[in-house]
């Protein structure tokens, strides 16, 4: 029988667009004058780079974006926000970013929107990480939602197989419409059926890179300080113990 551990049941589409935006524009009350701010990827966080580029047009708010996908990139230049790369900066004092499962402990799958890598580059070189996300995310274990893990076009196929062998479980090559989907780095993204089983992520993340074709998976692994939930009754602060 599979587990069910959502803790809220699934709101309505027009439903989760509102907690969305909920959660993504209250996460902006983390962002102070001066900041170096990443600025994750997704529908969520979304809400949060609009609100963003709001306060610096109309309230003169001075931060410094870092993106961490190229549709990011495209839409904070949209609305004004001014950038730089991870490299001309001395770290971040922030990263705000969606994610598509988190755990008791904070834990997250991420890299629905295929950004993985880059998601983690900016979370590791961030003093902290806000997490915005909708009621359907929080879970007690992690894997209903397809792990997502980035790896080269070199031999995927030798990879995929390495995957399913070591995790016990299907693994299927995304696509986008007809095609595979290429990252912004040029790779792919397979995403593993593992069902809710993964109680000890640390430890499926080391087994993970062990695989020579991975380039990175979407477990972040003690990244997460602020979890910004927008839920039925409204948004509410989780903070890491
Ligand atoms: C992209 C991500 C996203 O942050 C994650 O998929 C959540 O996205 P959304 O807010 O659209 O549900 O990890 O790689």
């Amino acid at each position: 029988m599979t587990k069910l551990n959502r803790v809220a049941p699934p709101a309505s589409n027009m439903d989760v667009e509102a907690l969305k935006e909920e959660a993504g524009r209250a996460a902006c009350s983390y962002v102070e004058h001066g900041m170096n701010v990443g600025l994750g990827t997704g529908s969520t966080v979304k809400y949060t780079i609009l609100e963003l580029g709001r306060r610096v047009s109309e309230e003169g708010l001075e931060i410094i974006g870092v993106p961490t996908s190229v549709a990011t990139e495209l839409l904070a230049k949209e609305v004004g926000i001014p950038l730089a790369s991870l490299d001309d900066l001395d770290g971040l004092d922030i990263v705000i970013d969606g994610t598509d499962e988190f755990d008791p402990q904070f834990q997250l799958i991420k890299g629905g929107g295929a950004a993985l890598l880059r998601e983690k580059i900016v979370a590791q070189s961030s003093a902290r990480m806000v997490v915005v996300a909708d009621q359907r995310k929080q879970v007690d274990t992690l894997g209903a939602f397809p792990l997502p893990i980035e790896i080269t076009p070199f031999s995927h196929l030798t990879t995929v197989r390495a995957l399913e062998q070591a995790l016990d479980c299907k693994v299927t090559l995304r696509t986008k419409g007809e095609d595979t989907l290429v990252t912004d780095n040029g790779n792919f993204i397979v995403d593993a059926h593992t069902g809710p089983t993964i109680n000890d992520p640390a430890k499926r993340e080391t087994e993970v890179l062990n695989i020579a074709g991975v380039v990175q998976v979407g477990l972040f692994i003690n990244m997460c300080d602020v979890v910004v939930l927008a839920s039925d009754e409204g948004v509410v602060i989780l903070e890491k113990a």
